[in-house]
């Protein structure tokens, strides 16, 4: 039986009805039970600056803890025009400084895209894939993009299409099964 892990979700959206955040959650339902998935906010992270670095907020020091805490991270990325947002790129930088000190470096992660559209986020998945992977971070092999995501979902926020049910049920084992292997 696997061990217990718990998952930091990055959502890299502020929109209170994201649908990111709904595919993100519903992942969260869909996956294996030894999987606790915990949202660490980025939306209070203020624009990373190293001149501000000594006395560093608290918001980016709450953060760092958070995602060193967790076993794993899952990024679930809108795109704006063709790549991730300005609030999850500055996540990604906050958590890499201080030098030496980044929280990515060989966590298993994972990334998810999703949009109305038909391409699903393609590119920012991958922008996001470029800088996690120059960070370290062990990200799964495997490629989830969400199109016509506000198709998907009832009025409740639930995941209603059977196909993106049998993905992303895919993708929470894929998860699993990779955290378990690369878990440090
Ligand atoms: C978008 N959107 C968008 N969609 C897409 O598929 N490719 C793109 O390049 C863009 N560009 C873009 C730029 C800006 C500034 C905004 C506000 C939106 C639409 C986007 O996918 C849609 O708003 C999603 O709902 C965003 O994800 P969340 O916030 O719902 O998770």
């Amino acid at each position: 039986m696997s061990q217990n892990r718990t998952v930091a979700v990055i959502v890299g959206s502020l929109s209170k009805d994201s649908v990111n955040r709904k595919v993100a959650r519903a992942i969260e339902g869909l996956a294996p039970d030894n999987l606790t998935f915990v949202e660490v906010p980025i939306g209070d992270l203020a624009f990373y600056n190293p001149d501000i670095e000594p006395e560093a907020p608290a918001a980016w020091t709450a953060f760092r803890d958070a995602i060193k805490a967790a076993d794993a991270v899952l990024v679930a990325t809108p795109e704006y025009n063709r790549t991730t947002t300005g609030v999850l790129k500055n996540a990604i930088d906050v958590g890499s400084r201080p030098w030496g000190h980044s929280v990515w470096a060989d966590k298993p992660g994972a990334i998810v895209s999703a949009s109305p559209g038909a391409v699903g986020g393609f590119g920012a998945n991958h922008h996001v894939r470029q800088s996690l992977h120059a960070l370290g971070v062990a990200l799964l092999p495997f490629e989830a993009y969400v199109s016509a995501a506000y198709t998907l979902f009832n009025e409740a926020g639930e995941l209603t299409n059977d196909a993106t049910k049998a993905f992303l049920t895919d993708f929470g084992v894929k998860f699993a099964d990779w955290i378990d292997r690369n878990a440090r």
